[in-house]
């Protein structure tokens, strides 16, 4: 069940229902999706669908009510939370629409922060950082605050942190949602440039029919479940 072989990511009839003061919300109803290793899939689907419910849960951020997350193999409804965290930290990156950088850390040591927790050597984080950083055009500016850097800027140096720790699947919220449309263009092309050269497999959801059409495939999330576009 845990071959390198296996599927980086599947969802077997997941099903989660938000439990509101005005009753049960179900938002996802069955949602069955598998990626292969190394393809790049858009989740496309209005405001309100479920798609960050999704990726939550594909994350292992939250559970679902029903069905399956396996990632590499291993359901991870059946794990343990350290093994579920130790899955997240080696595994999974998350790209959120607003950065989430820390602030009162530099480009490279966002980069490099979550290596570290997951042990690496302090001199092998820093290569690594300033490599992911470099692809992104950003060597010249490793020791900015992110407060000091543009939204594009931002954005970059949140997509080198979620690659930091070279994982098997790359989750992406929207992650282009937050800029102006030419800088979320080019921001996004480096991103798939450098999803497919490191190998990862991304769900990667969005609003923009032109961005989702650069990416292998298509799925929409539809009253609760998914569809081929
Ligand atoms: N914690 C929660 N409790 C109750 N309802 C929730 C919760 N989180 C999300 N919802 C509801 O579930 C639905 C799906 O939300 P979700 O954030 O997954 O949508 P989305 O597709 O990501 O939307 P957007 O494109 O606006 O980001 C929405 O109707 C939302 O109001
Ligand atoms: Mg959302």
């Amino acid at each position: 069940m845990n071959s390198p072989a296996a599927h980086p990511l599947a969802l077997q009839g997941v099903v989660r229902t938000y439990r509101t003061g005005a009753g049960a919300l179900p938002v996802l109803r069955g949602v069955d999706l598998t990626l292969a290793g190394g393809e790049i899939v858009a989740l496309v689907a209005p405001s309100g669908a479920g798609k960050s419910t999704l990726l939550h849960l594909a994350g292992l951020l939250e559970q679902p009510d029903g069905g399956r997350v396996i990632v590499d193999g291993r359901d991870a409804g059946t794990l343990a939370d350290s093994a579920r965290t130790a899955i997240r930290r080696d595994r999974i990156g998350f790209v959120y629409q607003f950065h989430h950088l820390l602030g009162e850390f530099t480009a490279e040591e966002n980069v490099m922060l979550p290596q570290l927790i997951a042990g690496k050597r302090r001199a092998e984080a820093a290569a690594r950082a300033r490599a992911l950083l470099g692809a992104f055009g950003l060597s010249s500016r490793l020791g900015h605050l992110p407060g000091k850097l543009s939204g594009g800027e931002q954005q970059r140096v949140a997509i080198a942190r979620a690659l930091a720790n070279a994982p098997r699947i790359l989750l992406a919220d929207e992650p282009t949602g937050n800029l102006d449309v030419a800088t979320a263009s080019v921001v996004f092309d480096e991103l798939l440039a450098t999803v497919r050269r490191e190998g990862v497999a991304a769900l990667i959801a969005t609003h923009n029919p032109e961005l989702a059409a650069r990416m292998d495939r298509v799925v929409t999330l539809r009253d609760g479940v998914l569809a081929p576009a």
